[in-house]
């Protein structure tokens, strides 16, 4: 299974997608993780990423593009994927195609985790007790949100177009959400139609 998991900062791709990686074995990419991670190692991506990251904005496509590039040429993606955080705009959805094609692995669902806004800033004020991410101020929540509504959700719309994108409501508990999510999988045609 190929699977792109879409949805607003705080929306659960994160938290949905480690639990996914457990259920069906399929490697969880998050590319939010790649970048803190390289931003932790002090790499050359890190120090070009780490104050884009911290206003919120998006780490430019080309760079991306490399990231996403070399991470599904590695043979742990032979059985499929889970991707969180990419494709994040539309020129990413196109270029993620166009790879995909070449490595004859098209993307085979899409699903967007729908959230309320409140519920956003609410779910990252906690996150920021309990862990460290320099973008979860609210200041720069708000942003991040702002750059999904602009940039990031018309993707959801490029694979409704394609007839891939199912979505779900993101506002139940942990567990509900994963059982949406499972069904969508199973059955492919449970959560809201697109
Ligand atoms: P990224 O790491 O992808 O962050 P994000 O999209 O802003 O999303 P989050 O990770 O904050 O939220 P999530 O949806 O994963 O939710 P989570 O499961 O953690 O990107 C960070 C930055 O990297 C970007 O701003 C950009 O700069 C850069 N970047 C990354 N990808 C890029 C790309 N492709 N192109 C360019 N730049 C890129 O849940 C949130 C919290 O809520 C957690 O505490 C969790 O425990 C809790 N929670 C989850 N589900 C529930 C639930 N059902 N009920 C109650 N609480 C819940
Ligand atoms: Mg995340």
């Amino acid at each position: 299974m190929r699977i792109v998991l879409l949805g607003a900062p705080g929306s659960g791709k994160g938290t949905q997608a480690a639990l996914l990686e457990q259920h069906l074995g399929l490697p969880h990419i998050s590319t939010g993780v790649l970048l803190r991670t390289a931003v932790q190692e002090q790499t050359e991506l890190g120090l070009q990423a780490a104050a884009i990251m911290d206003r919120g904005e998006l780490v430019p496509d080309d760079v991306m593009l490399e990231l996403i590039e070399q991470r599904l040429g590695r043979p742990d993606v032979d059985r499929g994927f889970l991707l969180d955080g990419y494709p994040r705009n539309l020129a990413q959805a196109e270029s993620l195609d166009a790879l995909l094609e070449r490595l004859d692995q098209p993307v085979e669902e899409v699903i967007q985790i729908d959230i309320d806004p409140e519920q956003v800033i609410a779910r990252i004020a906690k996150r920021a007790e309990q862990e460290d991410r320099s973008d979860d101020t609210e200041e720069v929540v708000r942003n991040r949100m702002r750059v999904y509504q602009e940039q990031t959700a018309p993707v959801a719309g490029y694979y409704a177009e394609r007839g891939l994108l199912t979505r779900v409501l993101g506002d139940g508990s942990i567990e509900e959400v994963q059982q949406l999510i499972l069904s969508v999988l199973d059955q492919g045609e449970s959560g809201l139609p697109a």
